[in-house]
């Protein structure tokens, strides 16, 4: 059941280049949808627009079947955690956090309860009488998200908000952020151009391109079945061949395909006495940790193969390869 929809949405920043073109999207109630792409596509115009931040030149923007298209952002009560939507700096932590349920005109004990479970969720009880100056980015990012979490808004709206956080933290937050954002139903959606940040958090994904979305599924559909190069690329795939290349190296391509695709680790290499593989010859090979990733050669193709730590083939050695004929992606766009 569809609770947002983006119909329609046609927006350029000076009247010329168009950033976003005819931009259709569904927010479904409760779930976490994030919009993954790389740099420049568009998402956190996307993202203003849903926050009324800034106006489209055309389409609608509606939420809980009211047309929200022209709403000011003051007046939607949403939860933004935006890199240019920064914290009140006259204001203490808790002042930060508490400002959203004052105008709630909450009362003050359930206040005080309400900001002291978020900063203790958030990590940030200790700062509480700080002010914004006094704390390092990611801290205030965690700031940022607690004083947004905290109203449980209609719409929680949130544009890379680990970007400031080292690793650890990072994995730490958003799996706060998943468990918060689903004990209260929040329905949000979530920026990033990480994509495994992405898929471990996202109940949905949609992948945008050059001010379009281009595949809109869960993880794992866009994962194992990916819609286009574009999104393939975006999420791993190495490897691509046409039908021509792909008969050359042994695939069976349907009809209407134009291209194949497989990601590097659903490719084994073999002995090249193995009578079953494809003769290979190792042209690159690189240490990655976990494994070898070999750089090959077959019938007239360059692959990229992932392999584990044994055995360890030489650059000029022969070698076999074996598709995972269930982990063949056929594009036919
Ligand atoms: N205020 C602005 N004025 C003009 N162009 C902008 C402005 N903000 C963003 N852009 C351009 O719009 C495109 C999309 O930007 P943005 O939505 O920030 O992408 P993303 O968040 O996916 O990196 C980029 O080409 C960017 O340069
Ligand atoms: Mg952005």
């Amino acid at each position: 059941m569809a609770y947002g929809i983006l119909s329609n949405i046609q927006l350029s920043y000076d009247g010329g280049t168009p950033i976003l073109r005819d931009l259709n999207l569904e927010i479904h109630k409760g779930e976490l949808l994030s919009l993954l792409g790389p740099s420049g596509c568009g998402k956190t115009t996307t993202l203003r627009i849903m926050a009324g931040l800034i106006t489209p030149d055309s389409g609608t923007f509606m939420l809980d079947d009211k047309d929200m298209t022209t709403v000011p952002v003051h007046k939607r009560d949403f939860g933004l955690v935006f890199q240019s939507y920064a914290l009140f700096p006259h204001m203490s932590v808790y002042n930060n956090i508490a400002f959203g349920l004052k105008m709630k005109k909450l009362p003050a004990a359930d206040i005080d309860a309400r900001v002291k479970r978020m900063a203790g969720i958030c990590g940030i009880e200790e700062y509480l009488a700080r002010f914004p100056k006094q704390l390092s980015g990611g801290q205030r990012q965690r700031v940022a998200l607690a004083r947004a979490l905290v109203t449980e808004p209609k719409l929680l709206l949130l544009d890379e908000p680990l970007s400031n956080l080292d690793a650890q933290l990072r994995i730490q937050m958003r799996t706060s952020i998943k468990r918060i954002q689903q004990q209260l139903g929040i329905t949000t959606v979530f920026v990033t151009h990480d994509q495994e940040e992405c898929f471990s958090i996202s109940d949905r994904v949609a992948v945008m391109d050059k001010g379009v979305i281009v595949q809109c599924a869960s993880p794992e559909t866009i994962y194992s079945r990916p819609a286009s190069i574009m999104v393939a690329r975006f999420v791993g795939y190495k490897n691509f061949f046409t039908p021509e290349q792909a008969a050359r190296l042994g695939i069976d391509v349907p009809q209407d395909c134009t291209q194949v695709c497989i990601r590097p680790g659903d490719i084994a290499v073999v002995p090249a006495a193995e009578a079953s593989a494809l003769p290979c010859k190792i042209e690159v090979r690189t240490y990655l940790g976990t494994g070898y990733q070999y750089e090959v050669t077959a019938g007239g193709c360059q692959i990229t193969v992932a392999s584990g730590a044994e055995p360890a083939l030489q650059p000029g050695d022969s070698a076999g390869l074996v598709f995972n004929k269930d982990k063949l992606v056929f594009l036919s766009k």
